[in-house]
C-alpha cells in the first residue's frame, strides 16, 4: 500500500516561493506566486509575512548573499532583488518572505537621472531607489528589461507591463494600472533601511484607503 506523507502546508509554500524567485523569469511561475501571496487579511499576519515597515533592512533576495544586508556597493543600474527584515516581539531578526507583496526592487543611478514624481526625500542622495518588485497589474514579479532607446527599464514577464525606475516607476507601457510603490529608504551605516511603508497601495489592495488601513493594523499588532 502506498503511504503518502502530509507536509507541513508553509513549509511547501516557502520552498515554492524560493524556487520561484530563483527562476522569476519564468512567467507561469511567477504568475502562480502572484495567485499565492493576492491577499492580506489581518488574521494571518506574523512578523514574516508583514509587509515592509519603518526600521526594517533590506536584505538580498537571491544569489550566494541571500539574507546579507544589501550595501550600497552591491548596487548599480541593474536591479537587485531584496526582502525587508525586522524583528519578532523577541528581538529576532525575522526576513519578511512570506508573502510576496514584500519582495523590493532596488537600484543606484547616476547623479540626476532620479527625477519626480519619485519622492526624492525616499531616496539615498537622489541616487538609490527601491520599489515594490510585484506588478500593479497581476502581481507578478516584475524583472529588467530595455526601453528602445536601450535604456534599462522594469518589464513585466507577465503582460509587457513596463515601469521607468528613473522616474517613480511610472507605467511606460502595457496595462498596468498604477505604478509600482516606492518603499521610502535612508542609508543607516552601510545597510539600506526602510522609513515608512509602501507610499502608495501595492498589488492586492483595492483603494488607498485599504492599504492605508491595513498598515495601521500592521502596525499596532507587530510594533
Ligand atoms: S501582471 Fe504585469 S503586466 Fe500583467
Amino acid at each position: 500500500m502506498t503511504r503518502y506523507k502530509r507536509e507541513d502546508p508553509e513549509i511547501t509554500r516557502r520552498k515554492f516561493i524560493n524556487a520561484a524567485l530563483g527562476a522569476s523569469a519564468a512567467v507561469g511561475t511567477v504568475s502562480l506566486l502572484s495567485t499565492l501571496g493576492g491577499a492580506n487579511p489581518v488574521f494571518r499576519l506574523t512578523p514574516k509575512k508583514a509587509p515592509p515597515m519603518p526600521g526594517d533592512v533590506l536584505v538580498h533576495a537571491v544569489g550566494e548573499k541571500a539574507g546579507q544586508p544589501v550595501t550600497v556597493a552591491d548596487l548599480g543600474e541593474e536591479l537587485v532583488r531584496a526582502w525587508p527584515m525586522g524583528k519578532d516581539k523577541e528581538g529576532n531578526d525575522v526576513v519578511r518572505d512570506g508573502e510576496p507583496t514584500g519582495i523590493l526592487a532596488i537600484y543606484k543611478f547616476p547623479a540626476g537621472e532620479i527625477k519626480a514624481p519619485t519622492r526624492l526625500e525616499g531616496t539615498i542622495d537622489g541616487q538609490i531607489v527601491a520599489y515594490s518588485d510585484r506588478c500593479t497589474h497581476a502581481g507578478c514579479n516584475v524583472g529588467e528589461g530595455k526601453a528602445p532607446s536601450g535604456k534599462g527599464i522594469m518589464n513585466c514577464p507577465c503582460h509587457s507591463g513596463q515601469y521607468e525606475p528613473r522616474e517613480g516607476c511610472k507605467v511606460i507601457g502595457g496595462p498596468p494600472p498604477a505604478p509600482l510603490p516606492q518603499l521610502p529608504i535612508k542609508l543607516e551605516g552601510d545597510k539600506l533601511v526602510a522609513t515608512s511603508f509602501f507610499v502608495s497601495r501595492p498589488f492586492g489592495y483595492a483603494t488607498d484607503e485599504d492599504w492605508v488601513k491595513y498598515t495601521e493594523q500592521v502596525k499596532e499588532l507587530l510594533s
